[in-house]
């Protein structure tokens, strides 16, 4: 089913630089060869230098040289290099009127274009808000704009987060979000008073943030940064230096003005941070104006390393709870709060490409299909059980200290976020504060400048650990379970040959496995890059593998 409606397909797929993808480019060269063509739509890079880097360029390194093709370039190279051609790059941008596109190019797509993939997007929990809004809101309507200029009946595969959700617990649908509600309202027993209006709101939004680039540069800020400076310098400033420095405050004051403002407005809504708000907006969006265009879309919860495809423990980037996992193996925080009663939600990359490829060939024209590609609503891997398996991998491959030395683990607690805070202040934080404020006052004599620096090192490391845990511990609280019934039923309805090929079974996985012998060391190996990090596991694993 799935290889009989690739065959021939012109495919158009955004964020192919990106970890989903990457993973989704590979297997459709691999597995699906019968593909037509496969445009990706790519930003033209910026060397450090400021010199151009072509579509060309980036997608050569960011996509044909990453590890996502290894095995299949060693084990096929003549059908590597064959099937490679059919990927074919142009510049553009999601976040321009008519994505970018030149118009001669506009056309040869508009022509061939049978299949939208849309995977592009910012995942950053805590962007900007008129970035994360033009994005991930915005971004999806320009597509829609160029799928009404397609020539043939196209379809609209969207990838979405189940996160889209917010604070909703319970189990929750493969279904489209109510297109008037926020979830806040969605929470509540009584209709609200005032619908939600997505594109009143991004208006909203949108309004709000000129205003506050406008304040950046008013008059009266620029005095309120410039006796900041002064009062902060402790020797003489030129002009220019002077204004250099007043500038950098009003970016941060901007981006920081921005960030909380995106924050605000999500939570004040019931989602929990600007992604998952303006992600969900897209939805909307696309399910309010898709009209005849067939739509569907795909929502994973936290995608992590690969089962098996294109090889275990394939992944790139730390994904919600990673940086945290990787700070417990390191010995530099000794808990994190979560609940014990609840699942983290983490899926497969692989798991989650199959989904996507299979999903697009239940596409009906004017419908919305929804999947859910998740774990925790057939086979939940629970918070304790999780970090049982965390404990487990480094007790038994620890992360070595510059001293050669295995750091001290403690047992996870699993305490709520407010006592997580007071531990942490009382037993990190104000002591730290408190010798920072008394090298302060001795003559530097006593106290040498590099004790200062280092002191100023691991304040910045507390502090980040400190934003972490409001970042991620709403995840690590939530009591729902994404239902995959769609996915499930889809999966169940393959041959036996295309379920060995695109597997989407998420019962199939092993947590006591996949965790700690393929998912930690794929972090380590392709994200960490530890020398050698986590390959002799990996290899045991590749052991037992074709
Ligand atoms: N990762 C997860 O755990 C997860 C979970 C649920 C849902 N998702 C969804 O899955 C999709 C892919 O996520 P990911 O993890 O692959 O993210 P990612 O690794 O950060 O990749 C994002 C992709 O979007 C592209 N992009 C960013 N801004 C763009 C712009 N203005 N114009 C065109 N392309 C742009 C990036 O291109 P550049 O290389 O040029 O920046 C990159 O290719 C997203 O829609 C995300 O919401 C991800």
């Amino acid at each position: 089913m799935i290889r009989e409606f690739y065959k021939d397909r012109t495919i158009l797929l955004t964020g192919a630089t990106g970890f989903l993808g990457k993973g989704i480019a590979a297997k459709l060269l691999r597995d699906l060869p019968e593909v037509r063509r496969i445009y990706t739509l790519v930003r033209p890079g910026k060397q450090d230098d400021g010199s151009p880097i072509s579509v060309a360029q980036r997608l050569q390194e960011e996509l044909f040289d990453n590890s996502v093709f290894y095995r299949f370039k060693a084990r096929e190279p003549e059908r590597y290099a064959q099937v490679k051609e059919k990927i074919v790059p142009f510049a553009g941008d999601l976040t321009q009127p008519g994505l970018g596109i030149d118009q001669p190019l506009l056309q040869q797509l508009c022509d061939e274009v049978d299949l939208i993939v849309s995977s592009g997007a910012t995942v950053d929990f805590d962007a900007p808000l008129d970035a994360s809004i033009i994005l991930n809101s915005l971004g999806p309507q320009e597509l829609l704009g160029f799928a009404r200029q397609c020539h043939k009946e196209v379809i609209f595969l969207h990838i979405s987060t189940a996160y889209t959700y917010g604070k909703l617990t319970g189990y929750l649908a493969e279904e489209p979000l109510p297109l008037d509600r926020t979830i806040r309202q969605m929470m509540s027993p009584t209709p609200p008073e005032t619908p939600f209006d997505p594109e009143a709101e991004i208006a909203a939004c949108q309004e709000y943030c000129t205003h506050l680039r406008q304040r950046a540069v008013s008059a009266e800020m620029e005095e309120v940064f410039r006796s900041e400076t002064l009062q902060e310098s402790t020797r003489e400033l030129t002009e220019t230096r002077l204004e250099k420095l007043i500038d950098g405050r009003r970016k941060r004051w901007l981006e920081r003005a921005l960030v909380e403002e995106g924050m605000r407005r999500a939570k004040d809504y019931g989602w929990n941070d600007v992604y998952t708000f303006t992600k969900a907006m897209g939805e909307q969006m696309l399910v309010k104006h898709h009209g005849d265009i067939p739509l569907v879309i795909v929502r994973p919860s936290v995608i992590e390393s690969s089962l098996a495809d294109p090889e275990p423990g394939w992944i790139s980037g730390l994904k919600v709870t990673d940086p945290l996992v990787v700070a417990y193996g390191r010995g530099q925080v000794p808990d994190f709060p979560a609940r014990a009663d609840v699942p983290m939600d983490l899926v497969p990359a692989d798991i989650v490409v199959n989904i996507v490829l299979a999903a697009a060939t239940q596409a009906v024209r004017q419908e919305v299909r929804v999947f859910h590609a998740a774990t925790s609503g057939r086979n939940p891997l629970m918070n304790p059980i999780m970090f049982r398996y965390i404990r487990q991998h480094f007790d038994a491959h620890p992360m070595l200290g510059r001293d050669g030395k295995a750091p001290e683990l403690t047992d996870w607690t699993f305490p709520s976020v407010r006592k997580f805070r007071t531990m942490f202040n009382l037993r990190y934080l104000y002591p730290l504060e408190l010798r920072q404020w008394l090298y302060k006052y001795l003559p530097e004599s006593w106290v040498p400048a590099r004790k200062k620096r280092m002191l100023g090192a691991i304040r910045s490391r507390l502090n980040r650990v400190s934003y972490y845990t409001d970042l991620f511990s709403p995840y690590t609280h939530l009591d729902c379970r994404f239902e995959c019934e769609k996915s499930q039923a889809l999966f169940e309805s393959l041959s036996p040959q295309e379920q060995d090929l695109f597997n989407m079974d998420v019962n199939s996985i092993d947590w006591a496995w996949y965790y700690p012998k393929i998912h930690l060391p794929g972090l380590r190996k392709h994200v960490l890059k530890e020398e050698g990090g986590g390959e002799p596991l990996l290899q045991e694993v590749a052991a037992t593998d074709g």
